[in-house]
């Protein structure tokens, strides 16, 4: 059972820039709320409860005053500084103590999930015992993601951001690794733009029949929120479900409240801490 996560939350930020350029990325709001607590929020749903959150260097302090410890939430939160963008896979170099002798899940600060299977899809990953499982989703730009074909949910080929048609099943920000991940991403070269890359170290445990797939499925969205368009498109998103359902996504109150790892005290202190405001009403509701 996997019972610890990453979430990479540092980066250049360069293709929102200047909105990036004093703020990190993951720090801007989509709609209602910092994007951070997005990918936090599905780790959590996921019931993985020690978290590790990797910054830029020099940004800590800010991170610490929306997120301090964790224990506000019912779980852990420790942080490490990356002091310049080495690729994904820096963040199990980054995070060996971190790992120790378990697997781990990883999530990119950036990517932002929903849909009505997914608590259920993410309970049955972190059951992966060795091997590395990624979820896949449906895009109409595949020339611009790491996309994989595959065959009776196991992985057979993968190609970064291919030039002629390939497959249109993105690989989406969202990766479960056996221990082995620390091994093989210590191994991996920086590619020709200077980074350790994703999709080699997939390649590692597809080479060994070890890569699986899972499916977000035309009822989910997966939306990166890298590029100003995206960025905005998301926020429009998460503003239409919450206004019309009235429902919030990704409140990260609710989650571990539903998961009984908080009581209706830290509600009311979470009420305090962020003073009057919607959030506040809507976590004020809840224990109504
Ligand atoms: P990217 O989208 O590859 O990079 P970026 O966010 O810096 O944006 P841009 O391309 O506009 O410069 O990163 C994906 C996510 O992973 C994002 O949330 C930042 C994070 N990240 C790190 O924390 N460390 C890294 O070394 C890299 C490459 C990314």
């Amino acid at each position: 059972m996997i019972k610890k996560g990453i979430i990479l939350s540092g980066g250049k930020g360069t293709r929102m820039s200047p909105l990036t350029k004093a703020v990190n990325k993951q720090l801007l709001p989509i709609y209602d709320k910092p994007l951070i607590y997005y990918p936090l929020s599905v780790l959590m749903l996921a019931k993985i409860r020690d978290v590790l959150i990797v910054v830029n260097k020099g940004q800590l302090d800010q991170y610490k005053k929306i997120l301090p410890d964790g224990k506000n939430l019912g779980i852990k939160i420790s942080y490490v500084e990356q002091d310049k963008p080495r690729g994904l896979p820096d963040a199990f170099i980054l995070g060996e103590n971190f790992i120790g002798k378990s697997s781990v899940s990883l999530i990119l600060g950036d990517n932002f999930f929903y849909g009505q299977y997914l608590t259920e899809k993410l309970k049955s990953s972190v059951k992966i015992k060795n091997g590395a499982k990624v979820f896949l989703h449906r895009v109409r730009k595949p020339e611009r993601y790491g996309v994989a074909k595959v065959k009776n949910n196991k992985i057979i080929s993968i190609k970064e951001k291919p030039k002629k048609f390939f497959s249109d099943y993105a690989i989406t920000g969202l990766y479960f690794f056996d221990n082995k991940v620390v091994d093989y991403s210590k191994k991996l070269k920086p590619s020709k733009r200077g980074e350790l890359e994703i999709t080699d170290l997939l390649k590692k445990y597809k080479a060994k029949g070890k890569l699986s797939a899972d499916f977000i499925g035309r009822g989910g969205a997966w939306l990166d929120t890298g590029s100003i368009s995206d960025y905005y498109k998301t926020s429009n998103f998460v503003s239409a479900v919450e206004n019309r359902q009235g429902f919030k996504v990704a409140c990260l109150e609710e989650i571990a409240f539903l998961n009984n790892w908080i009581t209706k005290k830290n509600i009311k202190d979470a009420v305090k801490f962020y003073g009057n405001c919607e959030y506040s009403i809507y976590l004020k509701r809840l224990i109504k």
